[in-house]
């Protein structure tokens, strides 16, 4: 078996995966939004503290695999350093003590194997990865082999829909709740300027979003003036805007891949209403939409061990001493090419 360790951003949870049959024996996940969401965004050292606390509480429970474990794996990067740092911690003092196999796991790659906790893996495929720290197209032809199509220029979306709410005060995570509000809402009322609309370069900008956005909630006599039909109407012209720009750029990029499956992964895959422009999008260019189950589209050890599963049975193994935690930083990216 193999013990998996998440705690790259606000979710601690750790996974028992067996080794043979792929299945996944024990999960849990403590996720500290509410924590977060009176700052409008997860506080790193409060992030850090609660880690400190919840995953010592949840490997407790996890104590009568402890026989049959042969690895241990956790998130080393990209994300918050202080936060990686309790997981990779923890795995350290684990692989030491019990004499494990030491499995490092980029978050991005976890990310993509969520697609695999309930059903067979397959290759190649193309994937667009939205989570709060990252958005991206990527060209998945095996475990090693990963290519960036195209990436963010500035904000990730999971991020630009997470300011947008912090700027209509509707707390933290913001994308579930600028999801339901855009349902009730006329996305005609405002219109955003989609990002890079006249630009030939396939790649993702949300900053000049985000600040159209403040602009308007500005015009409208700010947060404390919005009505409850403004916020709607944000959301809803938001997300359409969103919508498009995701649909201009992958349309560029589906004309000219020719790989037939294509899947959407992290935390913002959860969205409703992406994934049904997603599913026309691919209707359009005959490909096949593949989505991850609702409770692993966010951050968890499931994916974490379902990649380890892999990289077990390539003995893509980390020395004890050598496993760091990175903070993230734009560039680092570049590692999974
Ligand atoms: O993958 P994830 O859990 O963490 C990171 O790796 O960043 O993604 C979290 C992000 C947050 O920005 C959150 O607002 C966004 O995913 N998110 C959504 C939805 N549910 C979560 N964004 C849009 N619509 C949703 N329904
Ligand atoms: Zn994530």
């Amino acid at each position: 078996m193999i013990l998996s360790i998440e705690s790259s951003c606000d979710d601690s949870s750790i996974a028992v995966t067996e080794i043979s049959t792929k299945k996944l024996l024990f999960y849990k996940k403590i996720s500290q939004e509410s924590e977060h969401a009176k700052y409008g965004g997860v506080v790193p050292e409060l992030a850090s503290r609660l880690h400190a606390v919840t995953l010592p509480k949840i490997l407790e429970e996890t104590k009568e695999y402890f026989g049959s474990l042969k690895a241990v794996a956790v998130t080393n990067e990209p994300g918050l350093g202080v936060t990686l740092m309790e997981g990779v911690a923890m795995a350290k003092s684990l692989a030491s003590m019990l004499e494990l196999q030491l499995i490092a796991v980029n978050h991005l790659k976890a990310h993509i194997y969520s697609l695999f906790i309930e059903k067979e893996s397959f290759f190649p495929f193309l994937a667009l990865l939205v989570s709060g720290g990252h958005t991206m197209i990527l060209r998945v032809e095996s475990y090693e082999k990963i290519a960036i199509l195209a990436t963010t220029m500035d904000d990730s979306i999971g991020e630009s829909y997470d300011k947008c709410a912090k700027m209509m005060h509707l707390g933290y995570p913001g994308g579930p709740v600028i999801e339901a509000l855009a349902i009730e809402g006329d996305r005609d009322r405002f219109n955003f300027p989609i990002p890079l609309i006249n630009s030939p370069l396939i790649a993702f900008s949300l900053s000049g979003l985000k600040n159209a956005v403040r602009l308007q909630i500005e015009a409208l006599g700010g947060a404390e003036n919005l009505t409850m039909q403004d916020k709607r109407d944000i959301a809803a012209s938001f997300q359409k805007t969103i919508i498009a720009h995701l649909m201009q750029k992958s349309n560029k990029i589906f004309e000219r891949e020719k790989i037939e499956d294509f899947a959407i992964v992290g935390g913002v895959a959860a969205n409703r209403a992406i994934n049904d422009a997603f599913d026309t999008l691919c209707k359009k260019h005959n490909k096949r939409l593949h989505s991850v189950a609702l409770q692993y589209c966010s951050d968890n050890a499931a994916m974490v061990g379902r990649y380890a599963l892999d990289a077990y049975g390539k003995k893509d193994f980390c020395e004890i001493s050598k496993i760091e935690s990175i903070v993230s930083k734009k560039d680092k990216n570049r590692k999974l090419l």
